[in-house]
């Protein structure tokens, strides 16, 4: 009997999903050669939900480690709505379990960030085996130091920051560059970090205006010509923090702009009569081939996961803990974020170089 394993990848994209399941495919062929067959399926537990899977072919994981997206196709399917019987009647879960059962799989590997880990053991509750592997350039999941995605990401942002740098420099501007990041904002502080952005501002930390624009002052005030604001998308001022988001939301509309990072500019202009510019570099972040890291990293959980299902270990997602590779249980991690804390080294390491934290 040949074991049938599922893959799918649920939730925004990220540099790295290709290498994890190849990663995966490759050791499962390796341990269990003509006993495994790989059941692709389609666009996340959409695919799951409406039954959109096919068998994959060996030769189909060839090719794919530096590939960007993801060879099965993803899609956001919020975890609220799973349990919620919608205008077509369907139920989510039950058509779920169906698929699973009309597939004939003997387990599930279900690659994404919190949402798809939120459903992944919703359905190992619901008696499915399934393997969840952290996936996010966000990098929030509970219980693991990194997700794959997450350096590409940095690398990238790392990159923007840079080519800032000079057109700032050049026209003696405030450059407020928002990088990707709503609830978490670690990708904010190692871009920023590792940019050298004068001013880091996360979701975590609710940011007061006058302190950015003191930063900005003193720079001009010991020459600098320019200053570079790192701001993660999901940032909010001090006053911000403490309001609901739909009054937060309506304000902003009402003042002209959308995200803190338009707001943070056009308040440094008007505070300091800096000329100042927005870049967001958006999906860009999570486009194009994997890093050296990550395709080492994705490697490694998905050759982790392969032995997982050898095991037959499920109910678990891959982490990596103080550099081991290892397995959480689905039920311990989710539903749980991963923000940056307040005792984060590397929040340290900025102040200590006298970065800004608004
Ligand atoms: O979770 C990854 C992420 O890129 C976030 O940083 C960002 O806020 C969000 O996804 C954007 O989602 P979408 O691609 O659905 O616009």
């Amino acid at each position: 009997m040949k074991k049938r394993v599922g893959i799918l990848t649920s939730g925004g994209d990220c540099p790295g999903l290709n290498a994890t399941i190849r990663g995966a495919a490759k050791a499962l062929y390796q341990r269990m050669g003509d006993k495994v067959e790989i059941v692709g399926i389609m666009n996340g537990y959409d695919g799951l939900i409406r039954g959109n899977y096919r068998a994959m072919d060996p030769h189909e994981f060839n090719g794919i480690l530096t590939v960007g997206g993801t060879i099965l196709g993803t899609k956001r399917t919020p975890f609220k709505k799973m349990t919620v019987i919608e205008d077509d009647k369907v139920d989510k879960v039950a058509a779920m379990k169906k698929t699973y059962k009309d597939a004939k799989l003997d387990c599930l590997l279900c690659l994404g960030g919190n949402g798809t880990h939120k459903t992944a053991n919703l359905l190992s509750q619901e008696g499915l085996n399934i393997i969840g592997l952290p996936k996010t350039i966000d990098n929030d999941i509970y219980g693991t130091d990194v997700t794959f995605g997450f350096h590409t990401a940095v690398d990238i942002a790392t990159d923007v920051i840079d080519r800032i740098h000079t057109t700032a420099g050049s026209h003696s501007r405030v450059m407020c560059i928002e990088i990707m990041g709503n609830k978490a904002g670690w990708l904010t502080l190692y871009s920023g970090i590792a940019g050298g952005a004068d001013i880091i501002l996360l979701p975590e930390h609710p940011y007061d205006i006058k302190k950015v624009v003191k930063v900005v002052e003193a720079r001009a005030k010991a020459g600098k010509n320019f200053s570079i604001v790192a701001v993660a998308e999901g940032a909010l001022s001090t006053d911000e923090a403490k309001m609901k988001r739909k009054e937060w939301t309506a304000r902003r509309a009402e003042a002209g702009y959308t995200t803190a990072t338009a707001r943070i500019a056009k308040e440094i202009e008007a505070m300091t009569g800096a000329e100042t510019r927005t870049c967001v570099p958006g999906h860009m972040q999570r486009g194009g081939s994997p890093s050296a890291y990550d395709r080492v990293l994705a490697t490694q959980f998905g050759t982790y996961a392969a032995k997982l299902v050898a095991e037959e270990h499920y109910g678990v997602t891959v982490a990596m803990v103080q550099r081991s590779v290892t397995a959480n249980l689905l039920a311990d991690i989710a539903g749980k974020a991963r923000p940056v804390p307040d005792d984060c080294p590397m929040l340290n390491v900025a102040r200590s170089m006298g970065i800004g934290l608004g």
